[in-house]
């Protein structure tokens, strides 16, 4: 028997508490959750309902339920040093601890480690802690973004051009983030697509899962607000369309590089995961940001096809022993696609969107994996809450089969939700490979 306490409560966990239930070493599984997800519930021997910043309250939990590891969703747990108490308290866990968890939290932290130790990957970038010399740096960019120093939810960037147009724009965005914030990182707009490698780390050796493209865009055709994901898809051979196996390599060889610098800064092996945000450009591949846990949604397009035992993984992870593992992904395809209250992402104050606790409705579903993240059972049924509802994956031979089989289970899903029938579609990612194509044009002519 192995009893293994997971922290998390979105459809992220819902995967990973799958990927424990799957393992042939018997599992009983222990959720601490935000709020109830009834497919971890599902899952879980036990649950506790309880904040994530309260770690007095998580380690009584994992005591009470003699866990004997812990895998750590999101990254509020890990900001507030979950996996320092867990230490303190004998359990080992799948996550970094607080210092080595600012891979995430603190964007000016990464980009100054990669300048340190001459890892390639950075774009053009600066710290500022005041305003001064803010706007001289602007001036030398072509295009800027702006990031608050500190976790954002993934919706605090500013992109010129997305999200502001001019350089006064840019340090009027500035001067108030540093109200709020203790510095800002201004760095170059870079052009290219984007794609998630979600690497696994012992603190010595890193191992790649198949990549993965997320939506960020609220809406069809990559509009609208950024929001946390709207869906995602990865491909049989394991790249992606406009993606070839020189720059997963590439992805991976920063990572690599960055888990030894981070282990020589801080003189702690980083375990856990370390999902590199990178964007391929005409100029080679470059990092937009490092997350210390799976994606949300890309969990859910690698953790299905996972088949070596998710708890020697965990183990080969705390033990160090990752380079004696056999990790094989089955060769498929998936597509993900968030289903979504109909005001996700949009402005509170619009009562045609604004969300409440609406019912949601979920129908036969054949084929897809459905993953819960914002849902609330109650007696009479499923609600929903402001939160993405439901993740549902399609996994198959191909990209067409399974962004079907994915449509085929949301139109079981009724009530007032919406999502991206884009994803995963041929047209869409035609736009990607065209866009990838116009950028290297750019550059050869
Ligand atoms: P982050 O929270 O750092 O992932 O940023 C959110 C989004 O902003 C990314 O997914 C990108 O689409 C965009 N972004 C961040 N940094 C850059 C950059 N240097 N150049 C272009 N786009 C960026
Ligand atoms: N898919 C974006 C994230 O997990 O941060």
């Amino acid at each position: 028997m192995t009893h293994v306490l997971l922290i998390g409560n979105g459809a992220r966990e819902h995967a990973i508490a799958e990927a424990v239930m799957r393992s042939d070493k018997n599992p009983r599984l222990f959720a601490y959750m935000k709020t109830n997800n009834p497919g971890i519930a599902s899952l879980a021997a036990q649950v506790r309902i309880g904040r994530y910043n309260e770690p007095k309250a998580i380690i009584a939990f994992a005591k009470e339920t003699g866990a004997e590891l812990a895998v750590i969703g999101p990254e509020d747990p890990l900001s507030h040093g979950i996996v320092d108490e867990l230490t303190v308290a004998g359990i080992p866990a799948v996550g970094p601890t607080r210092v080595l968890a600012r891979l995430e939290t603190s964007k000016s932290f990464t980009r100054n480690l990669l300048e340190k130790y001459d890892i390639r990957g950075n774009p053009r970038f600066r710290n500022f802690a005041s305003i001064e010399g803010i706007e001289t740096f602007c001036a030398e960019l072509p295009g800027v973004v702006i990031k608050p120093d500190g976790l954002t939810g993934g919706k605090g960037v500013l992109v010129q051009g997305d999200h502001f147009q001019t350089r006064a724009e840019a340090l009027d965005h500035c001067r108030s983030i540093l109200k709020t914030h203790p510095s800002v990182t201004i760095e170059e707009k870079l052009e290219g697509e984007e794609f998630s490698l979600q690497c696994l780390c012992d603190g010595r050796t890193v191992v790649a899962t198949p990549p993965v493209q997320d939506h960020k865009r609220r809406f069809i055709d990559d509009r609208g607000p950024n929001t946390g994901g709207m869906g995602s898809y990865s491909c049989p051979d394991h790249l992606l369309p406009f993606l070839d196996s020189a720059a997963v390599a590439e992805g991976l060889e920063i990572t690599r590089k960055v888990a030894a610098a981070i282990r020589r800064e801080t003189g702690v092996p980083y375990k856990g995961v370390m999902y590199g945000g990178f964007m391929v450009t005409a100029t080679g591949v470059k990092l937009i940001e490092y997350n210390a846990r799976f994606g949300d949604p890309e969990a859910m397009n690698i953790l299905p096809l996972l088949r070596t035992d998710f708890i020697d993984v965990c183990r080969a992870i705390i033990d160090g022993t990752l380079d004696r593992l056999d990790i094989v992904f089955e060769k498929k395809a998936t597509v993900c696609k968030y289903v979504v209250p109909i005001g996700y992402g949009l402005p509170e104050e619009n009562p045609e969107t604004a969300s409440t606790s609406a019912r949601i409705e979920i129908g036969t579903v054949r084929g897809a994996r459905l993953y819960y993240s914002s849902i609330d059972q109650r007696p009479d049924g499923f609600y929903m809450t402001s939160s993405r509802a439901i993740g549902v994956v399609g996994i198959a031979e191909s990209l067409e089969e399974a962004e079907r089989t994915a449509e085929g289970a949301v139109s079981a899903i009724h009530g007032r939700v919406d999502h991206r029938p884009d994803i995963g579609t041929e047209p869409l990612i035609r736009k990607r490979i065209q866009h990838m194509k116009m950028i290297n044009k750019k550059l050869y002519n």
